[in-house]
């Protein structure tokens, strides 16, 4: 790796901070961020600094255009041992397909590594230690550039945070409201890549979904509003006739890490996985008939969260003979065990984070 610049506030920054016991998911910082900035199409140095406020111009692109990704990855410190870091690699790949999107320079290996591995590093008695508990952190790029002009700009910043955080979701099973109005994402949009703007689009669907007494939002495909994608973010697995059923991925699904590892994990203990355009009246009739036992969503944040039923706006509600899961428990469990480091870890998904100090 290269040569990072330790910002001189940092060590006390550091010294200072104090874990509160109750965390919630993304509401507490650790006191550590990374910034690298790219312009003269080269990116500068890697600096680590205290988190704190970003000064920025109201002219930068990101605040009008959107022109933004971002990434989500966890450390996990259960025991003490550790932090691990789930499969970052698939991360720094998405992020720069997401880039490539958005018209964005690619973030080297190198600079994206790096940075979460040292902001991880120097935040390591800040992981938190229950199991399912972890360090979430947030890599993200937005143009900086000072201009109102409709172009691509060509001043980024590429900066990592991160949050010692709780589980996602608190209660029992989750509640999912099928938006048939409302579209996330459509063919040759954004919806593959990881930008802010395909948030901003479900926000109101967000705001229906609750009202409603809804947790999640569940997406239809845009063109037809009949094959199920995705939730705001996670993706959705079905179990039918104890095979798993998920979607395609296409250019409006977002290609899960959490999905991608599970198809593997469940294959690999022996059941079906099929991957396929799910119709989504056809899936509440499997659910009716018992042909469809348990469903899921997954994502790094929610890991695997069993659905308790799926709903609609005229109040019909299709609830799951398996609400807090079965299949899903075993493959949360396997999982999870792998993530956290307490299991062996034959696909090699996991790296080791050397903890780190400053005197
Ligand atoms: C829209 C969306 N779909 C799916 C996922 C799940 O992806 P992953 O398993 O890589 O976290 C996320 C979360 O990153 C997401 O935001």
């Amino acid at each position: 790796m290269g040569q990072i610049v330790i910002n001189k506030d940092l060590a006390k920054a550091i010294s200072d901070f104090q874990l509160p016991e109750n965390l919630g998911f993304g509401n507490v910082m650790a006191p550590v961020m990374a910034s690298c900035s790219y312009e003269n199409g080269k990116w500068g140095p890697l600096e680590l600094l205290p988190y704190g406020p970003i000064t920025m111009y109201p002219t930068a692109k990101v605040l009008h255009y959107a022109q933004e990704i971002f990434e989500g990855m966890k450390a996990y410190r259960v025991n003490g041992k550790g932090p691990f870091i789930f499969r970052p690699e698939e991360n720094h790949l998405r992020f720069n397909r997401s880039a490539e999107r958005m018209a964005m320079p690619h973030v080297p290996y190198n600079i994206f590594m790096q940075a979460v591995l040292d902001v991880t590093a120097y935040s390591s008695n800040f992981v938190p230690r229950r199991t399912g508990e972890s360090l979430y952190l947030r890599p993200f790029m937005f143009a900086s550039e000072e201009s109102l002009g409709i172009k691509p700009a060509e001043k980024f910043k590429f900066m990592v945070i991160a949050s010692p955080s709780g589980s996602y979701f608190s209660g029992a099973g989750l509640s999912v409201y099928i938006e048939r109005e409302n579209a996330r994402a459509f063919p040759g949009g954004t919806g593959f890549a990881k930008t802010g703007g395909n948030y901003a689009a479900g926000l109101a669907a967000a705001i229906t979904t609750k009202n409603l007494g809804f947790v999640q939002t569940l997406w239809l495909d845009a063109v037809h509003k009949k094959y199920i994608e995705e939730m705001s973010g996670m993706n959705v697995f079905v179990v039918i006739n104890n095979e798993l059923h998920t979607s395609t991925l296409g250019d409006t699904i977002l290609d899960g890490i959490t999905r991608k590892s599970l198809i593997t994990l469940a294959q690999d203990l022996g059941y079906k996985v099929v991957e396929r355009k799910i119709d989504v009246d056809e899936m509440l009739a499997d659910i009716k008939s018992g042909k469809c036992t348990e469903a899921f969503a997954c994502g790094t944040a929610a890991i695997i969260t069993p659905i308790n039923y799926f709903g609609e706006a005229n109040g019909d509600r299709y609830p799951l003979h398996y609400p807090d899961g079965k299949v899903s428990t075993i493959l949360r469990e396997k999982l999870l065990a792998i993530q956290e480091g307490r299991e062996q870890d034959p696909y090699k998904w996991v790296t080791v984070v050397e903890p780190k100090t400053l005197n």
